[in-house]
């Protein structure tokens, strides 16, 4: 009986060794695929962020009427915005894989083609906000990574104003299932692998929140109108308002 016993331990103790190598090994495999479609998702995400962050920090330059040339050229931001990577990152931008490249032409291609509209002399305020910029900068992304990459610039269903920045199913589901939910870790990305339109892919999703400066137009009385003439959403400080999606396809 008790060789038995013995005999059968062994055999449990080896057959729980072969799964665990089996997981570690397997687990490991796909630690290192997930892992690099995170650091691009990571990356492009954040070097997205830092290009809108320099038209927020020149929105009073861009909405002056009385100045002509707001020296927003598409060098100029392109520059800025890898500057903003290196302070947000601690390291300097990859600029040579095809995502990066594709990100700054799409930054680079957005600016020219804003020139005559924020250079406009006598016009305050011209429309050109970071939401704005940030999602001609994603469209042409989307356009030029043909069928390999996405990013998407989305928010809460309720606090959505342009139609095509609403969410789709997997993103409302991680806006609402996990980036609303009080316990998760403020400004965390959730990632996982899930089918998109019909293609296995590596989605990504980074959540973003009020700060002060955004309640001028999303915050309250909600319904009033804001500088741009859209409704105010009553949204409230720290609160979530947006969120940026990454896809990758396989
Ligand atoms: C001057 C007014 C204004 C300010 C300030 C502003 N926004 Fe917006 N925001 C808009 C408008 C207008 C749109 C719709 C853009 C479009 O039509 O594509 C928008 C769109 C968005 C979107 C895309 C989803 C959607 O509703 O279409 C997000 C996310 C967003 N804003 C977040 C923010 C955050 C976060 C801040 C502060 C850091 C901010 N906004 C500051 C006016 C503003």
């Amino acid at each position: 009986m008790e060789k038995e016993l013995t005999h059968s331990n062994k055999t449990v103790n080896r057959l729980l060794a072969s799964i665990l190598a089996a997981g570690l090994l397997f687990g490991g495999i796909n630690t290192v695929v997930a892992s690099s479609d995170e650091a691009v998702a990571e990356e492009m995400t954040t070097l997205f962020r830092a290009a809108r962050a320099v038209i927020s920090a020149n929105q009073a330059n861009i909405n002056d009427a009385s100045k002509g040339d707001k020296g927003l050229s598409g060098d100029f931001v392109t520059a800025k915005a890898k500057e903003n990577f290196h302070k947000a990152t601690g390291h300097k931008l990859d600029d040579s894989t095809d995502a990066a490249k594709t990100m700054l032409a799409a930054i680079h291609s957005t600016m020219n083609q804003a020139q005559p509209l924020i250079n406009e002399k006598g016009k305050g305020f011209k429309g050109f906000l970071p939401a704005i910029f940030a999602k001609q900068v994603a469209d042409t992304f989307t356009k030029k990574m043909n069928g390999n990459m996405r990013i998407k610039l989305t928010a809460p269903k309720k606090y959505v104003r342009n139609r095509a920045n609403r969410p789709d199913k997997w993103e409302n589901s991680i806006i609402n299932g996990k980036f609303m939910n009080a316990s998760y870790e403020n400004g965390k990305p959730f990632s996982e692998v899930a089918k998109h339109k019909g293609k296995d892919a590596y989605r990504y999703i980074l959540p973003e929140y009020y700060k002060q400066s955004c309640l001028n137009c999303h915050g309250g009385p909600k319904g009033e109108k804001d500088i741009t003439g859209g409704k105010k959403e009553g949204g409230k400080l720290g609160e979530l308002g947006g969120a940026i999606s990454f896809t990758i396809y396989k």
